[in-house]
């Protein structure tokens, strides 16, 4: 191999390599973030930041509880236990329609109650009285290997029939 041979090999392996280190992280900035793995999960994070056990959860959450953890984009979202001791397949994200504060679930009246202008919402986080404008986002509510995974909801909201706007 020849002088000349050697020093272009070297330049190109010299400009090839950071080239390609720069082009993967820009291209994959392009990829739509729904679409980057088969599983688009998130794993529940209670108070202190653990991850959620399903059976561990319902040893001490009963029937009709709602209760915050970390979920899909790190948001509040309540995880919901039926009247059956089981979670619900549906999670309710907290984060008020109208300004956003964080709604706490009031079991007194059976209803998430905002505290900064009084919007409220059912048990399942439809809202019943402004002035919010729409029902609380839904997640999936999933179980993996004994954790409680959230997936985020495209479909139909099953509480008004209607596309979801948070999709
Ligand atoms: Fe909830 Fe205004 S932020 S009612």
């Amino acid at each position: 191999m020849g002088k000349r041979q050697l020093m272009n090999l070297l330049l190109l392996g010299t400009i090839s390599l950071p080239t390609a280190a720069m082009l993967i992280p820009y291209g994959a900035f392009f990829v739509p973030p729904g679409k980057r793995g088969a599983n688009d999960g998130t794993i529940a994070k209670d108070a202190i930041g653990n991850d959620v056990i399903a059976a561990e959860w319902l040893k001490t959450h009963g029937p009709g509880d709602r209760t915050l953890t970390q979920g899909l984009k790190g948001d509040p979202t309540y995880l919901v236990v039926e009247k059956d001791r089981t979670l619900a397949t549906y999670a309710i994200n907290g984060v008020c329609t109208h300004l956003g504060c964080v709604v706490p679930w009031n079991a007194a009246e059976n209803k998430f109650i905002c505290p900064c202008h009084g919007s409220q919402y059912n048990d399942q986080g439809r809202v019943v009285r402004g002035p919010a404008p729409l029902s609380l986002a839904l997640a999936h509510c999933d179980i993996d290997d004994g954790k409680v995974v959230f997936v985020p909801w495209t479909e139909t909201d099953f509480r008004t029939g209607d596309a979801p706007w948070w999709a």
